[in-house]
């Protein structure tokens, strides 16, 4: 991969990179073709990166739907997958991590203690390898995107983040490869979250700007739901990921909640817009 990353260097080609753990769905084929618009080369890697999963966490019965992926990737025109395994990622020995002081510690860092260490660790390690001028992430993984940008910063990478909207089914529920977990009533009951945050917007269209108010609204709408449990239904900064009292400044309402046996997340940024906000969901 380091070869052919640097052979594509040479030749003046704009790298593109979307790292991603496999069981592509169409928020990850956004990302290709995100990547495919703005870059001459585009790498995909598929690495189930076993440092970002608590050891009662759902690495075993992840999906590996390899083959389907390969077939997805190549009818993308994706220009080559990389493909390793954990014993190179991780050879015997294997003992520095890049860790995200502060904001990885929050939400998703405190439900999933050491997760974020594993994702950033795994990201600036395929970031040396395949040298990206760009890489691709989705929005519906702010905390993450927002660790990886930090990162980015603080290490002084060559690589620019490049934020994607999200995807969702046709229903609202966000495209996410926990998704598959879902039986027939839970995959119903998980359209509550893209439910709560439309609650949310439409308090925000009434000119709400209390976080109290706008969580209630969310809050409300998760309950309602018998197969759904609330991990955090939060308003946030999108830079400290600190709570905000009053939406006045860029915000994400976001949201962790089990249906079943399944986390999922899901969030909406607000951004004011002169008198108004502008909600993106
Ligand atoms: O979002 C994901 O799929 C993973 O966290 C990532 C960024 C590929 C790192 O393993």
């Amino acid at each position: 991969m380091k070869e052919k990353a640097r052979a594509a260097r040479q030749e003046q080609r704009i790298i593109g990179l979307v790292p991603t753990m496999g069981a592509m769905h169409a928020g990850h084929m956004a990302l290709m073709e995100h990547a495919r618009r703005e870059c001459s080369t585009v790498y995909a890697s598929i690495f189930l990166n076993p440092k970002q999963f608590a050891a009662n966490e759902d690495l075993s019965r992840y999906p590996r739907p390899l083959k389907e992926d390969v077939e997805k990737l190549t009818a993308a025109k994706v220009d080559g997958l990389f493909l390793p395994s954990a014993e190179e990622i991780y050879p015997l020995g294997f003992s520095t991590y890049v860790a995200v002081e502060g904001l990885s510690d929050k939400l998703e860092g405190k439900s999933r203690p050491g997760h974020f260490r594993g994702v950033s660790t795994v990201v600036m390690k395929l970031f040396q390898i395949v040298q990206p001028h760009y890489a691709y992430f989705g929005r519906k993984d702010a905390q993450q995107v927002r660790i990886v940008q930090q990162m980015a910063r603080d290490l002084n990478l060559d690589t620019e983040i490049v934020v994607c909207p999200i995807v969702r089914e046709p229903d609202g529920l966000a495209m996410s490869s926990r998704n598959t977990y879902l039986n027939g009533e839970e995959r119903k009951a998980a359209t509550v979250l893209h439910r709560a945050l439309q609650a949310a917007e439409s308090e925000i269209g009434a000119g709400v700007r209390d976080s109290l108010q706008l969580q209630n609204a969310m809050r409300k709408v998760l309950q309602a739901e018998p197969r759904a449990r609330v991990d955090y239904a939060e308003i946030v900064d999108v830079e400290t990921f600190d709570p905000v009292a009053r939406v006045s400044r860029p915000a994400y309402a976001l949201l962790a909640v089990f249906i079943g046996k399944t986390r999922l997340i899901d969030n909406m940024l607000i951004e004011p817009a002169g008198d108004e906000l502008l909600v993106e969901i």
